[in-house]
């Protein structure tokens, strides 16, 4: 087995339909606007369709389709009339997520069922809908939006953490069953991005960039076809090398971060 990019490169934007599914604000709003510049379809969806319209900006290649990512009927309803045999999404980029920062004694059940519902439910629900076709035509791709705080068991994250960590794990799995048959599978872990969902974080963030950074930067990664996309780079690894460490020292050091 050659070992070259984990999945083809896509480069040229301007043939491509892609499904960005959480692009009312934050990071997905700064893809979808960084692949709308460079020539792509973009379909954007989330709850807040007037927000959808602005990001849009009355862009000829946008189209929004408004979606809750926690109704798994919804999804199947736009797919059938944006993903064809005729003409095919290329690239679902699942984006959504729910955030609370919460010490794990302070969890509710509602919180705990909402943040699921949309950051891991919502993610089957994105595959569910596109893959079949996708692995029935032998293209196409799905990005999942994980995140740093899936690495590694990160205080302060009691619900949202862990379904990173799923998602992380649903990426690796879903990547080697789809890749042998022509279709892409992307896993984006960004680090701290100043967006409303990192707004309620009250300590410091290290590395924090732009959702235009990492919009550019989850660009850079598709183009290249890269299986895991991270950024920025000095503070992903420092984490993945956390992941890596006897597993005592990491208790000790990630407990630190717990204090007070
Ligand atoms: N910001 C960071 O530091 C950071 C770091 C690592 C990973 N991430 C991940 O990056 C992704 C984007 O985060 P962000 O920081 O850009 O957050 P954000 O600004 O809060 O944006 C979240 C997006 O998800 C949508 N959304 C939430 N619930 C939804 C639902 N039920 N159905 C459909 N759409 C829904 C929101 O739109 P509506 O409210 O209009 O539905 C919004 O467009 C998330 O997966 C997040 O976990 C972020």
């Amino acid at each position: 087995m050659a070992f070259g990019p984990a999945n083809p490169p896509i480069r040229d934007w301007h043939a491509r339909k892609v499904w960005v599914v959480g692009a009312s604000t934050g990071i997905g709003a700064a893809l979808a606007q960084a692949l709308l510049a460079r020539g792509a379809r973009v379909v954007l969806s989330a709850r807040n369709a007037a927000r959808l319209e602005e990001v849009a900006g009355g862009h000829a290649r946008a189209t929004v389709r408004a979606l809750d990512a926690t109704d798994a009927a919804a999804w199947q309803e736009i797919a059938a009339h944006i993903h064809t045999d005729a003409d095919p999404v290329d690239l679902l980029v699942y984006c959504a997520a729910d955030y609370q920062p919460e010490r794990v004694w302070n969890v509710h059940a509602a919180d705990v069922d909402a943040t699921i519902a949309v950051n891991l439910n919502g993610a089957y629900y994105g595959l569910e809908a596109v893959l079949p076709r996708m692995v029935a035509l032998g293209r196409g791709g799905v990005a999942l939006v994980a995140s740093v705080a899936g690495y590694v068991g990160l205080p302060g994250a009691a619900v949202y953490g862990p379904t990173k960590a799923a998602l992380i794990n649903l990426a690796e799995l879903a990547y080697c069953e789809v890749a042998r048959r022509g279709v892409g599978m992307y896993l984006i872990n960004p680090g701290f991005v100043a967006t409303r969902l990192t707004a309620k974080n009250r300590f410091y963030m290290p590395a924090l960039r732009t959702p235009d950074q990492a919009a550019e930067a989850i660009v850079r990664g598709l183009e290249r076809g890269r299986f895991e996309i991270h950024f920025p780079r000095r503070f992903t690894l420092a984490l993945k090398l956390l992941r890596i460490l006897p597993q005592r020292l990491r208790l000790f050091l990630l407990s630190r971060l717990a204090q007070p």
